[in-house]
């Protein structure tokens, strides 16, 4: 394993991850560690060419920058490597001259998420845990659940009792012990924290577990990867001018940013993006912490139709601002009828099924580019992070009903 220490991403001490689990211990759950690397080695070991070469088409690719122990640990199940599709026809519509879309909603539980609990899946593994914990607002759950199933872990996941029926259904089938929670889903995460100290379960929390952004970071990898290879540089990768995410507990982003930053420390790209966090109007938190300047996360009441980013308070939202800021990107936020168009143009142009979290980042592009925020110039990489069947009322919303019919011939040119 190439981790040297974890470093408190508030005052930058530094620990043994043989001392500590979580967060911090001066700065307790606000403490987040960054998880550092020894690139030395990192380089001595591999390369860019040689990672090219590799057959192994999911996260395991990048073993050498993973904080995993043994390769045993790390699930069967096979985690990212998800297409970047090029995206000539919207690009065309909103006059960007090279646009991708990265369809995360390809993972094996349907969501970004599996990048992270497959990672944390394995940390449970090389720690020799029993059971593993998450609170969710249903794709880490779901994430979690499946790659428990795989690796054969009990897995017990707290979201709030109005999760989409379909996340719900996911936790059920691979076997995880569900509590549904008569509250949102920050009541779950604190509920879901306390119950993982009361009996010893292993805590997959967002953003509290420091290798949940180890996982989410492999999403950048292959963006920089993918994008040389379409330009068939494999020396060296290509990291894009700007990606579009959206943002609800900020681990996404920040682990995109997390990534970014090894392969800048690895000497493998040349450049970081900008990076273009997309919030719900509903819950904006971390847009407007970034508005005002600060890093300091107030919390709101959050209501939106995009279930998964809808937090009052981002765990992860301090390291999501500075992730936005250190970038020179920028903070959106969309109303729920954009998500909703998001979600009927990328599914009507690209043939991408996302759900409204998924398509939230889309919108947000949208809005940047008819602001002004952004040039068409440039090259811009969107992530899509859940798939649109893990909730369908929605999907139905954005795109209407289908019409009823007599099973008569002569009914079909009435209608
Ligand atoms: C589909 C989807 N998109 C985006 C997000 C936002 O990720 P984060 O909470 O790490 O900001 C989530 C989180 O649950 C999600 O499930
Ligand atoms: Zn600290």
């Amino acid at each position: 394993m190439n981790l040297r220490y974890l470093k408190c991403s508030l005052c930058g001490t530094e620990y043994s991850p043989n001392n500590v689990t979580y967060v911090c211990p001066k700065h307790g759950d606000n403490g987040l560690l960054d998880v550092i690397y020894d690139y030395d080695k990192i380089n001595a070991r591999t390369s860019p060419a040689d990672i090219s070469r590799s057959e192994e088409f999911s996260i395991r690719r990048y073993w050498d920058l993973l904080p995993i122990e043994k390769h045993a640990s790390l699930p069967q199940l096979r985690v990212g490597w998800t297409p970047l599709y090029r995206s000539p026809r919207l690009g065309k519509q909103l006059a960007i001259g090279e646009l991708f879309l990265k369809d995360d909603g390809l993972n094996p539980t349907g969501s970004f998420k599996d990048r992270a609990s497959a990672v944390v899946v394995a940390k449970a593994k090389d720690l020799g845990v029993r059971v593993i914990t998450t609170a969710s607002s249903g794709n880490a759950g779901a994430a979690l659940a499946g790659l428990s199933a795989s690796a054969q872990m009990p897995a017990v996941v707290f979201v709030p009792s109005t999760a989409p029926e379909a996340k719900v259904a996911q936790l059920l089938i691979y076997g995880a012990h569900v509590f549904l929670v008569k509250g949102t889903y920050d009541e779950a995460f604190d509920l879901c924290l306390a119950a993982s100290k009361q009996y010893g379960w292993y805590s997959r929390n967002t953003g509290y577990n420091p290798y949940t952004t180890e996982g989410k970071k492999t999403a950048s990898l292959e963006i920089c990867e993918q994008l040389a290879r379409s330009g068939e540089s494999r020396d060296k990768w290509i990291a894009p001018d700007r990606i579009f995410v959206s943002v609800g507990d900020g681990n996404i982003i920040t682990g995109i940013w997390k990534g970014l930053r090894d392969l800048m420390g690895l000497g493998w790209i040349d450049k970081i993006p900008k990076l273009m966090g997309v919030q719900a109007e509903g819950s904006a938190a971390c847009y407007n912490a970034w508005k005002a300047g600060t890093e300091t996360i107030k919390p709101v009441d959050a209501h939106t139709i995009a279930d998964s980013i809808s937090v009052g308070l981002p765990r992860d939202g301090t390291r999501a601002v500075r992730a936005v800021r250190e970038t020179g990107g920028a903070f959106v936020t969309v109303s729920d009828d954009e998500i909703l168009d998001a979600m009927r143009q990328l599914a009507r142009e690209e043939a991408i099924f996302a759900e409204p979290a998924g398509a939230t980042g889309y919108a947000g592009l949208v809005r940047a580019m008819s602001s002004g925020l952004v040039q068409g110039d440039e090259q811009i990489v969107v992530v899509i992070t859940g798939n649109g069947l893990k909730d369908v009322p929605s999907a139905i919303r954005a795109a209407g009903n289908a019409q009823l019919i007599e099973p008569r011939l002569e009914s079909v040119p009435r209608i």
